[in-house]
């Protein structure tokens, strides 16, 4: 079925009709046969409530752009704790076409900021809790960017079912209910969280109905009115957020209505490297996809070895090939430790198609050790540091046009600044936190980077990296994304190379054990057995030979990093989301 095709609305109900979704968790019969016919559509992402939402918009018409606005609306309703209209985020889209545009709804520094605004300050809280922990958001105008240049669905249509979750109630989810319970104290002292998380005094639990009436007013008046309604400083929300930052009493914050009204996205090109016949495409500064990109091209130039997992009988890494992923994190990281926003810091985008450039890699894998692992001056000669944060959210999209969307959307740490607009239910970031600033750690305890010290309206460096690829023909082969803060990257690296190289499925390539390393900790992090996450855990063989060869091993459980995918083989998409996450969900829209 092509709906782009289809004139007659009779015909296009027939069509539709013809339509069913496969959500994950119903059991597949057939699942060879089933899955192997053409499919219209795919939605991904850590919540399976909001993945049916994007498949009912899939269903209704609507194509990939539709879904991905509907989905993000509904998971930042049902999941406030990482992400919503008062966070941004970066979008990378595929249009039919097989042409790549970036859209960056990252948040801006307001014009009061300055490089030393944290250093100066006694509270040591302030970029992460409270007023001047806020960017301006950017998450409305990104999404009002996607549907205006891509979507076909009314604008209004793409926020009903998530006014509805916010009027009617939602239950709360696993990873929820944990930031709940993790921030207690706070949640059951602020007015505005208690209404929500603890509206009798008692914290809700996973399970629990929650309830955001003034999140829906808000929804709504955007819905009708559109993202105007959201920044222009003579509307009332605008002002309830400007006043609500400005006063806070975690900490009073500098932003101003024309800081508010003059958020801007934009729209950037994308950058792309050859790996192993394959066209991969992903975002540039001041996100990180071309250190993704940057690891991927050392390790395109490699003949890699593989091996059977005793355990799952999956394709697996060799040793050799596992040191060399956990050595061209490092090399990628350090290569990360020049970049800021561009608009700021002039040679980042010359410095990221170097990065990317073949000579590049060849250069690194002349130096890279094949039987050690170096001190971190190899990999990061400035000595500088990444940070981690937990609080993101990943939502990927496609359709049979071709139109394919990644989405990362995040109020950085768990609920953000703390800060719960009254009037309007929307929950501001603290995405200033991402920003280096001079002479000083972060909460984190990590050393700052110059390319990204703070200045009015430049944008925070990000983590955020998703990618997509194409075949030589321009097909679309594979998209996707995460959530984790510094360790996104190295998720994106992994779940690509699992579904391109090792071949797995979507699912398997998003299930598989997750290895970790960004210099700084010097610590390789990997994943161990979860039964109950469905996460097999990192083979203790090659784990072995990498602490052999002197990686600094340390175990840990899956989750610190959440991705969602959408692979495409002979027709069929192929979603999946992370079981790291419960109730995480995709679906698929067959025909
Ligand atoms: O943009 C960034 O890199 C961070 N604000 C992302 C934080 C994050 O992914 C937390 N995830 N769970």
């Amino acid at each position: 079925m092509r709906l782009s095709l289809l004139s007659s609305p009779a015909l296009l109900l027939v069509s539709l009709l013809r339509c069913f979704v496969y959500v994950k968790g119903t059991p597949l019969k057939t699942r060879g046969n089933t899955l192997r016919k053409p499919t219209h559509g795919a939605v991904a992402s850590e919540s399976a409530v909001c993945s049916g939402i994007g498949g009912d918009i899939l269903r209704a018409g609507g194509n990939a752009a539709d879904a991905i606005v509907a989905t993000v609306l509904c998971v930042g309703t049902v999941d406030a704790h990482h992400s919503g209209i008062g966070g941004g985020g970066f979008a990378l889209v595929r249009s039919p076409k097989g042409k790549y545009k970036m859209i960056d709804f990252r948040e801006t520094a307001p014009r009061a900021s300055n490089e030393t605004m944290f250093v100066t300050q006694t509270n040591s809280t302030a970029s992460t809790i409270g007023g001047l922990s806020v960017g301006v958001p950017g998450e409305l105008r990104g999404l009002e960017s996607i549907h205006k240049m891509y979507g076909r669905l009314p604008w209004k249509r793409l926020f009903q079912p998530a006014i509805k979750l916010a009027k009617e109630g939602f239950v709360i989810q696993g990873q929820l209910a944990g930031a709940i319970a993790s921030n207690a104290a706070f949640i059951l002292n602020d007015t505005e969280f208690s209404s929500v998380y603890a509206p009798n005094g008692t914290l809700l639990k996973q399970g629990s109905v929650a309830h955001r009436p003034a999140y829906a007013k808000t929804l709504t008046a955007v819905a009708n009115h559109g993202a105007d309604e959201f920044y222009c400083k003579d509307r009332w929300i605008a002002r309830a957020s400007v006043k609500a930052a400005r006063h806070s009493y975690l900490q009073p914050g500098i932003i101003t209505l024309e800081d508010w009204e003059g958020y801007k996205v934009e729209i950037r090109e994308p950058a792309s490297i050859h790996y192993k016949g394959l066209k991969l495409t992903s975002t540039v500064a001041p996100s990180s996809g071309t250190v993704v990109l940057g690891a991927l091209n050392i390790l395109s130039g490699y003949d890699l070895s593989y091996t059977t997992d005793p355990t799952t009988g999956l394709v697996v890494d060799s040793n050799l090939t596992a040191h060399k992923l956990v050595e061209s994190f490092k090399f990628a990281y350090g290569q990360r430790t020049v970049l800021g926003d561009p608009k700021f810091v002039k040679n980042v985008t010359k410095l990221e198609l170097e990065f990317m450039e073949p000579q590049m890699g060849a250069k690194i894998r002349a130096v890279m050790p094949s039987n050690s692992t170096g001190p971190p001056s190899l990999y990061d000669p400035t000595g500088f540091e990444i940070k981690q944060t937990p609080g993101t959210s990943q939502i990927v999209a496609a359709d049979e046009s071709g139109l394919v969307i990644s989405l990362t959307t995040t109020v950085n740490l768990y609920f953000g600044s703390h800060i719960m607009v009254h009037e309007t239910g929307v929950i501001l970031n603290d995405e200033m936190d991402d920003f280096s600033s001079p002479d000083s750690s972060n909460a984190f305890g990590y050393v700052a980077t110059p390319a990204n010290y703070i200045q009015p309206g430049k944008r925070p460096l990000s983590s955020i990296s998703p990618v997509i690829a194409e075949d030589e023909h321009g097909r679309f082969v594979f998209a996707n994304g995460a959530a984790g803060g510094s360790r996104i990257i190295t998720a994106n690296i992994q779940t690509l190379r699992h579904y391109l190289d090792h071949n797995y499925t979507a699912q398997q390539a998003v299930n598989a054990p997750r290895v970790h390393d960004q210099i700084f900790p010097q610590v390789t992090t990997v994943e161990y057995t979860s039964v109950s996450q469905n996460v097999t855990g990192y083979n203790n063989a090659t784990v072995a030979s990498l602490a052999s060869l002197g990686h600094n091993i340390s175990w840990v459980a899956p989750g610190v990093s959440v991705a969602a995918v959408i692979g495409h083989r002979d027709g069929v998409f192929d979603p999946a989301a992370d079981p790291r996450v419960p109730n995480s969900g995709h679906v698929v829209i067959q025909c």
